[in-house]
């Protein structure tokens, strides 16, 4: 297992709807294996294959904290298939360092998808796992969680962003 480099906005496959995964092969196994190395290393909630330059439709996600253990989640080609209520939470991104801002998400989701032995399951989130569960979906159709914030709070992003960028 590896620890992979994770691309930071604004590298282009970050754009990019990802493409899905047609056999689930040992190469798909070696990826998996190293995204959940890497969001454990970056200590994220979820990490998506573009976010490591693989534009494939699969990703990893845990939710587990300090009080509860919650099992690991793989899911490729998934499909938000129900969506209910609505909260205005903060965010992050492991693509994204250093900037959280309050975005609108769905409260609880349903969610299909295989999972690595390549089994049809369903998956019901609410709270933070509903949230990381369109989080990583979003990633997966080329959107960040800035593409989800009214103009405004984007714009003041961008400002922000390139003030670090001519700092560094
Ligand atoms: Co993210």
């Amino acid at each position: 297992m590896a620890v992979l480099e994770i691309k930071t906005y604004p590298e282009k496959v970050l754009k990019e709807k990802t493409a899905p995964v047609v056999d689930i092969n040992g190469s798909i196994h070696r990826l998996i294996d190293d995204m959940i190395e890497t969001m454990y290393a970056a200590k994220g909630v979820g990490l998506a294959a573009n976010q490591v330059g693989i534009s494939k439709r699969l990703c990893v996600i845990d939710v587990s904290t300090a009080d509860e253990r919650i099992p690991l989640i793989v899911l490729i080609n998934p499909k938000l298939v129900e969506k209910r209520g609505s909260v205005d939470e903060e965010e992050g991104c492991l693509s994204i360092p250093e900037y959280r801002t309050k975005v609108k998400r769905a409260e609880e989701v349903v969610v299909r998808a295989l999972d690595r032995k390549g089994n049809m399951i369903e998956i019901e989130g609410k709270d933070l796992l509903a949230r990381a569960l369109q989080h990583e979906i979003d990633h997966l159709d080329g959107l960040l969680f800035i593409d989800r914030i009214s103009p405004i709070k984007r714009e003041f992003f961008k400002k922000r962003f390139k003030k670090t960028m001519a700092v560094k």
